[in-house]
């Protein structure tokens, strides 16, 4: 094959690919590989492109045995660190020069690298989150076992606590199992007619002895008629129930959360029809460095608060996967001692 027909060939690749000779000059490289490495590559020696000492010693290898190699390249795209998957195969008899020429492949493992660890952080959270009540809970056990056994005051107390901590490690178990139902349905469109302000009235119906205990007052704006759209009560209700949930938990001292729903024709979000739901309140707020990162799974802005108040951390999370699964957007907006406002914005 001549050089020509070799670079025809390589190109056709629908990944960064390059070949290397018995010269160890490159002698083709597509746009992709030209793209990931730099432009003016073919006749350049390898081992001054391809300067990661794993990738040069998979290249040798594989010239000298004329067998297959693996490696791994790192790189950056300019937003993020990449990975890709080297795999070197010799090709007998092609090339200018005898004796064959090695084929190397780039395949982007990034995304697979960033699940498995996204995957790992995911279990070491869920242990953690768990170990704690569970710590709580053995170590009562002990004490109600040992030296509080005749002690009943003592006894009615820990019990109280052993019930607070499992109840939050019943809640933690709930909210996974919630979070892996919406994930997994998430790209099933939702297909059930629902009535929007009647939800939310029906919602804050069940929050009211929170907000009472709370001393927070509960109060609903809403459009005169019905507010109808498509999608999933239940979960909806699930929404509305953590951010209300929220408003009263952490932005309580601010003595009112509000919810405004305010339906239009033309959303400037949506670029049609839509609903945004509007939930504020005035307590502390949260600093904007946390604003990003609060529908991350685990993710509190003030955690020493978030857990005394019983929260796991997910509850952001799932509402941020309901209202994808109803291609629809979530808006956080936050002022330091003012309070905070979340809003959601449905399609109709
Ligand atoms: N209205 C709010 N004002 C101030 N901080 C808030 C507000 N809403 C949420 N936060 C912060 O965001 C964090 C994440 O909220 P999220 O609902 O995901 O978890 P949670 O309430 O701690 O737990 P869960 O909802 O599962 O009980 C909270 O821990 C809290 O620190
Ligand atoms: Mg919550």
């Amino acid at each position: 094959m001549s050089d020509d027909l070799l670079a025809e060939f390589v190109s056709a690749i629908p990944m960064p690919a390059l070949m290397v000779d018995q010269t160890e000059r490159i002698i083709a490289a597509n746009t992709d590989a030209k793209t990931l490495l730099a432009q003016n590559i073919v006749g350049r020696h390898f081992a001054t492109i391809l300067r990661q000492p794993q990738v040069i010693d998979a290249i040798e290898q594989a010239l000298l045995t004329k067998g297959p190699t693996k490696t791994r390249h790192l790189s950056n795209d300019g937003a993020q660190d990449t990975t890709f998957e080297v795999e070197c195969r010799y090709l007998n008899g092609v090339g200018a020069v005898s004796g064959g020429a090695l084929l190397a492949i780039f395949q982007d493992v990034t995304h697979v690298e960033q699940a498995s660890q996204m995957r790992r952080d995911f279990v070491a959270n869920v242990s953690h989150e768990l170990r704690t009540p569970l710590t709580a809970l053995m170590g009562f056990i002990e004490t109600l076992r040992g030296p509080a056994r005749d002690d009943a005051v003592a006894r009615d107390r820990f019990l109280q606590i052993m019930n607070d901590e499992a109840n939050r490690m019943n809640r933690l178990v709930g909210d996974l199992l919630s979070l892996n139902r919406v994930e997994s349905e998430e790209r099933v469109r939702p297909k059930e007619q629902i009535e929007l302000t009647g939800l939310l009235q029906s919602t804050l119906n069940s929050l009211r002895p929170l907000a009472e205990d709370a001393k927070v007052q509960l109060t609903l704006t809403a459009p005169e008629g019905p507010v109808s759209l498509t999608g999933d009560n239940d979960q909806l209700r699930q929404v509305f129930t953590n951010l209300i949930e929220n408003g009263i938990k952490y932005g309580g001292s601010g003595g009112s959360v509000e919810i405004q729903v305010l339906a239009s024709e033309r959303d400037s979000a949506m670029r049609g029809p839509a609903v945004r739901v509007q939930v504020i309140d005035k307590g502390p707020g949260i600093d904007a460095v946390h604003l990003p990162r609060l529908t991350e799974r685990f993710y509190r802005a003030d955690s020493h608060r978030s857990r005394q108040l019983g929260g796991t951390g997910l509850g952001l999370a799932i509402v941020k996967h309901i209202i994808n699964r109803h291609r629809g957007r979530l808006r956080v907006e936050s002022d330091l001692g003012k309070g905070t406002t979340f809003t959601v914005i449905l399609p109709r």
